[in-house]
């Protein structure tokens, strides 16, 4: 890659059961920023991040991890790729069956030579960064969710990744967890130089962590600009507001939660009257 991307998404497209999630998704993530992506509850932001780290393949376009292809290799080839990758889901995704500690080990056993006592004593450190220490030799199902997404998080960072890719990590944590795991992000990219992609819904969070953000909506991105940018826009009167144009006012009512706009324009009145009643909605012209 030419610039100081290490993540380049170009023309992503993706299908899940007919039904289009990604319609053409362009994406630049620089070494050691932090990216977020907002978004709306199901306009693709779970897609984007797992075709992004390569556990789907899109239907058309390319995903290029830190000068690799990622799209276009093997299962083996990815699982190599993936050791300089940490993923934490937004379920948290940890086995159930094994402690905290063997969850957070795992990705050390599985990708290095590492003797167990050194691999003990990292596990110690990354559970102890995310306050957990205490409730190693628990299993999942012993965890609140807020505990499950702290390990999630722990065994994401396991392997130091130059890459973070993290799917609503302050989703159920109390605000002070919250803002703990906001700093810990911080800290991931800003001391130990790692690029990190988070989807968020929690603007506090966003604002807190993003270098810059990136606003996803019906498949497509219709925003990649600095944080004081969209600060900017969820600050601005009423009155300088009515000259934005479509897609900054959709940004401006999503930062800003409110009811009226873009957003809300949406929906087709007919359609749900064919679906309760078979018919055309009353007043809908014939043909
Ligand atoms: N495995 C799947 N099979 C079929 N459809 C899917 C699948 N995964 C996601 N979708 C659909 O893709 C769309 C986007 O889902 P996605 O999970 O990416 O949304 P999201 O932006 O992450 O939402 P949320 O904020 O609620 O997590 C949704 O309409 C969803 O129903
Ligand atoms: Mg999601």
């Amino acid at each position: 890659m030419s610039d100081d991307s290490v993540i380049r998404v170009r023309g992503l497209t993706k299908t899940l059961q007919g039904q289009p999630v990604l319609r053409g998704v362009d994406l630049d993530v620089k070494a050691g920023e932090v990216m977020v992506i907002l978004g709306g509850s199901g306009s693709g932001k779970s897609t984007l991040l797992r075709l992004m780290f390569g556990s789907i393949k899109p239907d058309e376009g390319a995903v290029n991890l830190l000068g690799t292809n990622i799209c276009a290799l093997c299962d083996e080839a990815l699982d190599e790729a993936r050791k300089r990758i940490g993923v934490l889901f937004q379920s948290g995704a940890l086995f159930s069956s094994k402690t905290i500690r063997e969850n957070v080990a795992l990705p050390l056993r599985e990708h290095t030579n590492l003797r167990p006592d050194v691999i003990d004593a990292i596990v110690k450190v990354k559970l102890e960064m995310v306050g957990l220490r205490e409730h190693a030799d628990k299993r999942p199902a012993e965890l609140s969710g807020g505990m499950r997404k702290r390990a999630g998080f722990a065994r994401a960072i396991a392997l130091d990744p130059k890459i973070l890719f993290c799917d609503e990590p302050s989703a159920g944590l109390d605000p002070v967890r919250s803002a703990e795991l906001d700093r810990l992000i911080r800290t991931v990219s800003k001391n130990m130089g790692a690029t990190c992609v988070v989807v968020t819904h929690e603007m506090d969070s966003a604002f807190t962590i993003a270098d810059r953000l990136a606003m996803l909506d019906q498949g497509r991105i219709v925003a990649v600009r600095e944080r004081a940018w969209f600060e900017r826009l969820r600050d601005l009167p009423a009155e300088e507001a009515r000259s934005l144009n479509e897609g900054e006012a959709l940004v401006r009512q999503f930062l800003r939660g409110e009811l009226d706009g873009p957003l809300s324009r949406r929906g087709d009145p007919e359609a749900f009257a064919r679906d309760l009643f078979g018919v055309r909605a009353r007043g809908a012209s014939a043909g």
